[in-house]
């Protein structure tokens, strides 16, 4: 790591310093994020690990599932010190009724292999979290659902175009976003398990999910269920393999709109690279990512292919590049041996999040920032820029 990567490091322990709240989670952005996030968190727990505070992380990743329920369900917002912020929203204190990527499989596994002695209560919540995905929620074409844009984390992705009549606009998908959480389905217990009114299994979503069962299996004792789990995970990577699509070179979701905007090259959809095994979709797959004409970019992948209609490079979720999919894309490319794509990945993070100012998101071509800045999970870059090669 050269000096600018010193510079950064200290930089984002700053950061997440003067973002630590009780009980023990780092807020995104205080003013635009001021609450607990679900996916947020596990990333931040990576950074926290990177930065040698192991303790921050174990208790980042346990306040993540302070309010996992009886059926493992982990809600995707935490409002501590404030429980009625959005009860009538949810229908709930504290927390939202939703989810987000189970990101805590792979923090833990990150944890465990930087040396750390996973503490027992943690692993046991992620396994119920992870089992209670793959089985508590009606498969669509094998794979599994989600109930809610939020669910995905990439909250206004062209790939739910199909659910937004009259084409996408913020107003627009800012009302059909609201009246969706009216419209999930939900056990009797009010765990979200399905919703007709947004019927989709994303590509993204999926291939996380797997991963991140994979991501724990790897590093603990083996425990009754972990079969399960593992055939959950590989019954999902087989699903996948059958969305791959290679006149697009993409996955597709599952779901409504299969034929229509579930297809939009993202680069949330080729997160299927974290679990394939066939070499030449994965191949194929890697192009696609680092293609110039189509997401390559050098401050990392765009978040939409450019060719795309709907490609706007500076629009939330619409093109431009998010650092936690930077670091997503360098793990598949560590996963593959790519060592030039992981160098290539860990450049573009470091220099967008240099241009930037560490934002929740940049333009790809220009690292010019966009939305919350700093946001905590730019400290994504340290792990990338300390990873043992
Ligand atoms: C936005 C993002 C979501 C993230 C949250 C907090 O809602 O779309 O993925 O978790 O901000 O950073």
């Amino acid at each position: 790591m050269g000096t600018g990567g010193l510079g950064v490091r200290g930089r984002v322990e700053a950061v997440l310093e003067a973002r630590w709240r009780e009980p023990g989670f780092t807020v995104p952005n205080p003013a635009t994020y001021p609450w607990q996030w679900l996916w947020d968190s596990c990333f931040h727990a990576i950074v926290w690990s990177a930065l040698g505070r192991a303790d921050r992380a174990v208790a980042e990743l346990r306040s993540v599932f302070a309010h996992q329920d009886a059926s493992g369900f982990v809600p995707h917002l935490t409002y501590w010190g404030e429980p009625g912020a959005a009860e009538d929203f949810w229908g709930r204190p504290m927390t939202s009724s939703i989810t987000q990527p189970p990101m805590y499989g792979h923090a833990l596994a990150v944890l465990a292999r930087a040396g750390v002695r996973l503490p027992a209560d943690l692993v046991a919540s992620a396994r119920r979290g992870l089992r209670h995905l793959l089985v508590d929620r009606p498969r669509i074409d094998g794979l599994v659902p989600i109930v809610h844009p939020w669910e995905s984390g990439c909250d206004d992705s062209p790939r739910w175009d199909h659910w937004c009549p009259g084409g996408w606009s913020i107003d627009r998908w800012y009302d059909v976003k609201g009246v969706l959480v009216t419209l999930v389905d939900r056990d009797a217990g009010g765990v979200p398990v399905r919703s007709d009114a947004f019927r989709v299994a994303p590509a993204g979503f999926n291939a996380l999910v797997a991963w991140n069962v994979r991501e724990l299996l790897d590093v603990v004792e083996p425990a009754p269920g972990d079969e399960g789990l593992a055939a959950g995970a590989d019954e999902l990577a087989d699903a996948l393999d059958a969305q791959w699509d290679p006149a697009r070179s993409t996955w597709i979701d599952a779901g409504d709109a299969a034929g229509s905007s579930g297809g939009v090259r993202t680069v949330d959809a080729l997160l299927g690279l974290l679990v394939a095994d066939r070499p030449p979709v994965v191949a194929r797959a890697f192009d696609a990512l680092t293609d110039p004409a189509g997401l390559g970019a050098p401050f990392g992948p765009r978040g939409v292919d450019r060719r795309e209609p709907t490609y706007l490079p500076r629009t939330y979720w619409r093109g431009p590049a998010w650092p936690h999919l930077v670091y997503l894309s360098w793990c598949a490319a560590r996963i593959h041996h790519e060592s030039a794509r992981v160098n290539a990945l860990a450049d573009a993070m470091l220099g967008g999040v240099i241009r930037s100012g560490l934002s929740e998101y940049w333009d790809a071509d220009t690292g010019a920032g966009s939305g919350a800045s700093p946001q905590g999970w730019a400290g994504l870059v340290v792990p990338m820029l300390t990873a043992v090669p």
